[in-house]
């Protein structure tokens, strides 16, 4: 059996670096353990129209939480066991989360985290997901952490990746050493390595944007999307359109086959509507280690954004590298 578990390939990274004290392996494996529970949850949402929505009590007298409320506790609960992590911060709190009730002093990291991504999906059996991303602390270990510590730009990072609840589960994430994707064997319980070294390609033909709003987008986006619809054979255009509102699963399609997922600034939310930090930030993470680009729209890398605040918003494009500089052409 050619089997590599997540398990198993953590532990084999980690040999690369002996004097590791496995902190981040620990992390890591921690984060699988969240994530096979919140697949768990995901996969039985339709009951809860049977055994009660949010707000309201189930057949068993308990209430019954929203699927982001169980992502974020879930995420909280599983950090708060190792030790590794000093504090968190979540697209669902407003503040900085203590771990345990209290900022532990000793945890070397932080982790941001959107537990659930595309939640206006989950109640229509679409595909939904979770982004979390690692930073080494800045405070000295051993203090009281501090939000600095949570607002570090991209290019700081430790490591990053998803978890996309589709028609199978997959966690993909980069340490900064390349991508790799596994994806859970429910009869084992176990994430499975099934996309090595995941590159993604330069070119493709798939956009992905809320086309909606178009009336309202910077006038290279609304040329671009002209563009796009143009046909030139060499050019692959015309493009293909492809958004389903889960940015991990826009994403995480355009990853594997080749596309663009772009979130632009519109009238009504002149930064886009992505967090910084718990969405552009983890993705462009990926995106780039797989080859791919990730900007603002003015040249300028999403890994290169110092954030201000933690629910911070930045315009995105990203996705094939030919794509990404294309639209960028049509911003200047
Ligand atoms: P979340 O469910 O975490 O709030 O994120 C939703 C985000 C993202 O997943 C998606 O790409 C985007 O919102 C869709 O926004 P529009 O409905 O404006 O297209
Ligand atoms: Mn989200
Ligand atoms: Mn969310």
């Amino acid at each position: 059996m050619s089997i590599t578990t997540l398990g198993q390939f953590i532990i084999e990274k980690q040999m690369d670096f002996p004097f590791a004290k496995g902190e981040l392996s620990r992390l890591l494996r921690d984060i699988g353990i969240a994530s096979k529970i919140i697949s768990r949850e995901v996969n039985k949402a339709g009951l809860t129209q049977i055994l009660g929505d949010f707000g309201s009590v189930n057949v068993q007298g308990e209430d019954v939480k929203k699927l982001d409320i169980i992502g974020n506790e879930t995420f909280i609960w599983a950090l708060s066991k190792g030790g590794e992590v000093c504090a968190m911060a979540s697209e669902e709190n407003d503040d900085m989360i203590p771990l345990n009730g209290f900022y532990s002093k000793s945890g070397k990291y932080v982790v941001c985290i959107d537990p659930l991504d595309g939640s206006s999906n989950i109640d229509v059996n679409v595909s939904i997901g979770t982004i979390f991303s690692i930073y080494r602390r800045i405070s000295e270990p051993g203090t009281e952490p501090d939000l600095k510590d949570v607002l570090q730009a991209g290019n700081q990072l430790v490591g990053a990746g998803y978890v996309v609840y589709g028609t199978s589960t997959m966690l993909v994430y980069s340490t900064g050493a390349g991508v790799n994707g596994f994806t859970l064997d429910p009869s084992i319980g176990e994430f499975c390595l099934s996309h090595p070294d995941i590159m993604t390609p330069k070119d493709g033909k798939v956009y992905s944007i809320n086309e909606g709003n178009a009336a309202e987008f910077p006038e290279g986006v609304k040329t671009y999307l002209d563009w796009v619809k143009g046909t030139n054979k060499e050019e692959n255009r015309p493009y293909t359109a492809r958004y389903i509102g889960s940015m991990v699963a826009d994403f995480h399609r355009n990853l594997l086959k080749g596309g663009v997922f772009i979130y632009p600034p519109t009238a009504k939310a002149p930064n886009g509507k992505l967090r910084l930090l718990f969405e552009c930030i983890p993705m462009a993470f990926i995106s780039e280690q797989a080859g791919g680009k990730a900007t603002i729209g003015d040249g300028s890398r999403i890994l290169d954004v110092i954030p201000e605040k933690l629910h911070q918003r930045v315009p995105a494009i990203m996705g094939s590298a030919n794509m990404v500089d294309k639209l960028e052409d049509f911003m200047k």
